[in-house]
């Protein structure tokens, strides 16, 4: 059996009365009274379980955000006042930090220290936009003779978020704290693989005295819920971070009714290491920005393109580091836990089967402790190297531990490899000639470029968002306050 803390917040969510949607201020069961049950990546044990919503849950919230934004209290708030509700809700998750650790550890299979460090960002999110809630304004526009002109930032309305199962409290918290910032109204899509601590936060956000109907949380299935909710003519926007694949279907959905969409969609991104790079400082770097959550990091860095000079002692020392990791359970808080289900397992090893079974070289492979139970769904850590850069390895998400080297030769083909996919998330370049360092930075098609640095993850204000098939729009930082919000202008004819 695997301990995991016994917390009043587990205990309550482990009984179904803390697993329900939250509409309009209520915990409510699905109308048609279905669930799904919950287990626990780390053992494969059912531990809760939550409502398995359908098209009238989806249609009772958005009815609620509908009503909170058109007629609420909500709506005559001015920003100060929900400036200071996120930054109520920032100190409840804060004083309730151990519980949502523990949580969010026990429903992903994420680390413990993974689970906390989600919780410091969450509460960063909150404090953050809850302080940038009334430092957004327009500005005026000089016009005609006669004319007075100005611009204001306008919430969209009911907002729709829906949210992976990888960094469920980070990626709610940056969803719901811009929006709210802004004065939209939220329905909430969390996945069905990690609910738990989005109906907790969605509860405190009520006791940081949200008024019912502004946060709002139908759990379910993609395809049933999700899908409800993309397509919803009472839906103004709809944000999601997830696969390419979903990705396009929501925003088939959405455009039905012509809404506007921000799409996170996942990247391969490369940390670029040349010769002169300080390699000791780059070498946990690399190691880290894989094997944080198991590999499934939107922005994990994926491939390491290593100078030629410097490709055998580089991947050498990084397969050393390679070998010694270990897939443990969360609660053992080692390098890296399970996956988050049997089918993302099953989706991983065939990946890893594939590229073996196109001759791509394996040069280290990590292990799964002799303790971890039967039943959770673990992959030992592996690097692959040198990849062919037209490689399936090379060019798809695997949203596993999986890193795959390449060696090149020279800043051109630096750039041409780190550019050489459908995807624009993150990057990483690593050396210590300062041109260097910004005609690549310069060059590379990504979201966030570091330079002898990466931080997957972190840096809640810093805007965050791809190029090409790693979608559209821009999240964290000031930036999303603009996603969440359009511009209205104003003229006056005064004569
Ligand atoms: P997914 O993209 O299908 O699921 C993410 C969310 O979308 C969940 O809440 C899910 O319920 C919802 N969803 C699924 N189908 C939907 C639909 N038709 N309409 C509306 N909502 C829908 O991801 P999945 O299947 O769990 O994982 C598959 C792959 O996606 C992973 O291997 C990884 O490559 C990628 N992924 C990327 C993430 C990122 O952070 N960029 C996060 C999760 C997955
Ligand atoms: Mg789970």
């Amino acid at each position: 059996m695997l301990k995991t803390p016994d917390t009043k917040l587990l205990r309550t969510v482990a009984q179904d009365r803390a697993a329900l949607n939250i509409i309009a201020g209520k915990m409510v069961g699905a109308q048609s009274g279905a669930r799904i049950e919950i287990a626990c990546p780390s053992d494969g044990r059912v531990f809760a379980s939550i409502p398995r919503s359908g098209q009238s849950d989806v249609d009772a919230a958005v009815r609620a955000a509908r009503q909170a934004f058109d007629a609420g209290p909500w709506s005559r708030m001015t920003a100060t006042e929900r400036g200071r509700i996120l930054t109520r809700l920032g100190e409840l998750v804060a004083e309730n930090r151990d519980e949502l650790a523990a949580l969010e550890s026990r429903d992903t299979g994420k680390p413990a220290r993974q689970g906390a460090a989600d919780v410091a960002a969450t509460i960063r999110y909150y404090e953050y936009y809850g302080g940038a809630a009334d430092k957004v304004h327009g500005s005026q526009i000089p016009f005609l003779d006669g004319y007075t002109v100005f611009t204001t930032r306008e919430p969209h309305g009911v907002v729709a978020g829906i949210i992976p199962w990888n960094y469920p409290l980070q990626i709610l918290a940056r969803v719901a704290g811009a929006a709210l910032a802004m004065g939209n109204t939220l329905v909430i899509k969390p996945a069905e693989d990690a609910s738990l601590t989005t109906i907790r936060i969605a509860e405190l956000a009520l006791e940081a005295g949200c008024p019912p109907g502004v946060f709002n949380v139908v759990t379910g299935y993609g395809g049933e819920a999700g899908a409800a909710l993309a397509g919803h003519p009472g839906v103004d926007y709809v944000t999601f971070t997830g696969s390419p694949a979903t990705g396009t279907a929501i925003q088939s959905a959405a455009a039905q009714n012509n809404r506007g969409v921000t799409m996170e969609l996942g990247g391969k991104s490369p940390q670029v290491i040349f010769a002169d790079a300080d390699l000791d400082a780059a070498l946990p770097v690399v190691v880290n920005a894989i094997i944080q959550n198991g590999g499934q990091t939107c922005s994990a860095g994926s491939r390491v393109l290593v100078e030629r000079p410097v490709f055998a002692e580089f991947t050498a020392e990084l397969s050393r580091r390679f070998a010694a990791l270990v897939a443990e359970p969360h609660c053992a808080d080692g390098d890296l836990g399970p996956l988050i289900n049997v089918r993302q397992a099953q989706r991983v090893a065939a990946m890893i089967a594939d590229a073996q079974a196109a001759g791509i070289p394996v040069l280290a492979k990590g292990g799964v402790a002799d303790d971890a139970p039967d039943g959770g769904y673990y992959q030992a850590p592996v690097l692959f190297g040198p990849v062919d850069p037209a490689a399936v390895l090379a060019q798809e998400e695997v949203f596993g531990p999986v890193l795959a080297a390449f060696p090149f030769q020279g800043e051109e083909e630096a750039v041409r490899l780190a550019n050489g996919t459908d995807y624009g998330l993150v990057a990483g370049v690593w050396t210590r000639d300062g041109g260097r360092q910004h005609r690549v930075a310069k060059r590379i098609r990504a979201g966030q470029v570091y330079v002898n640095g990466y931080g997957a993850g972190g840096g809640i204000e810093l805007p965050f968002g791809g190029f090409g098939k790693s979608g559209h729009g821009r999240e964290k930082g000031f930036e999303a306050l603009m996603d969440m919000s359009a511009t209205k202008t104003t003229i006056f004819n005064h004569g």
